[in-house]
């Protein structure tokens, strides 16, 4: 166990204070332990995974913080068309992907390249290209605090949405996922793909659809508009994506607004609303909206989570005042 580490070292976005403990978990037995060591000294406790998706605050955290690195996959059974397989949370989702598209499975190779880990994915169900967590997932071995034992929740009790899960939700802090679970068909997608997706296979002449093609093909798509999180700080996508009802979708749609289709959901894309208003490219307090992609807040020079905090703020009225939305954020914070 280390005290004093910056959360800034511990995320993607690269800022915030100091957690006052942090503990690597390589092992399942050490999360009972930890757990039994923060009630016993009343600390909090903070589960991250890769912390791509997770900002850190200026004060820090003063309980402590568990990085996950759990290893392991394993196929649990097969059929003549379907595959199940348990991934221990700390695996890198992308590596999950690879084992997976390599073998021939369809079901998570559009979530290739994304930077967090299998244990994130269905905190906040995870998606990208029209694939998402929910599509797959058939449960998950957690640690319950409540309990103090490790026990397997099924997929339909983890009530997945857009972004979101018990997880993040209503048992927020209770559960420390160990594995997941997902099934996975053996087979490919097919075509139209996800719009993004569907204009690179046009543009390259693609014909091949494998899971081993889409994974490669989504990852040169995200290598264009996504930072690498090694190379550039950032969370990905800062802000949600606008949800809709259908009549305010159909309104929009009149009105020459794009809106999609994601999982049953209609929404409007939020980098398409701060494109139009003008902002892709430009800095504020030191963070800037991507050129590339203008949902993605890059930080180039802010110190601190107060600089992110104000260019936030002129980013979302800015939008705000154009087109009567208000964008919340997509990243969570470390607190
Ligand atoms: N768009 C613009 N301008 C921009 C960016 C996007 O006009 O600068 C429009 C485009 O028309 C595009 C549409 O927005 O067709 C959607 O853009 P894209 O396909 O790039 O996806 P997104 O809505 O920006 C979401 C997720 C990403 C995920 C991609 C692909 C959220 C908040 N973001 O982004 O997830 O990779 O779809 O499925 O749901 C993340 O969560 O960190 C993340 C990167």
């Amino acid at each position: 166990m280390q005290e004093n580490v910056l959360i800034s070292k511990l995320t993607t976005m690269r800022l915030g204070g100091p957690a006052r403990y942090v503990q690597e978990v390589t092992e399942p037995k050490q999360v009972a332990e930890a757990y039994d060591f923060a009630r016993k000294n009343s600390l909090p406790v903070y589960v991250l995974g890769y912390g791509s998706n997770v900002i850190g605050r200026d004060e820090g955290f003063d309980g402590l913080v568990l990085v996950n690195k759990l290893k392991g996959v394993e196929t649990v059974s097969e059929t003549g068309d379907e595959v199940v397989i348990k991934a221990a949370s700390g695996e890198m989702l992308d590596d999950l992907c690879g084992f997976t598209a390599e073998r021939g499975y369809t079901g998570i190779e559009a979530m290739s390249a994304i930077p967090g880990t299998v244990g994130a994915a269905p905190v906040q169900n995870v998606g990208a290209y029209g694939q998402e967590i929910a599509n797959v997932l058939v449960g998950v071995s957690a640690y319950d605090t409540s309990q103090g034992r490790t026990l397997w929740i099924d997929a339909a009790d983890c009530q997945l949405g857009y972004r979101r899960s018990i997880f993040n939700t209503t048992e927020f802090g209770r559960y420390f996922i160990t594995a997941v679970t997902i099934k996975l068909r053996k087979g490919q997608l097919r075509p139209p793909f996800y719009i993004s997706l569907q204009a690179f296979v046009e543009q390259n002449g693609l014909t091949d659809f494998s899971p081993m093609a889409i994974r490669q093909a989504v990852t040169a798509v995200r290598a264009g508009k996504l930072p690498d999180p090694k190379q550039i700080a950032s969370s990905g996508s800062f802000f949600k994506n606008v949800v809709v009802d259908d009549a305010t979708a159909a309104k929009m749609q009149r009105e020459g607004v794009r809106t999609y289709e994601e999982g049953g959901r209609n929404t409007v894309p939020s980098g398409w609303l701060i494109e139009q208003t003008g902002l892709k490219g430009k800095e504020f307090h030191g963070m800037r909206v991507s050129d590339k992609a203008a949902l993605i807040l890059i930080n180039e020079s802010a110190h601190s989570y107060a600089d992110l905090a104000a260019a936030r703020q002129e980013i979302s009225d800015a939008v705000y005042k154009k087109f009567g939305f208000r964008l919340e954020q997509e990243p969570v914070e470390l607190a």
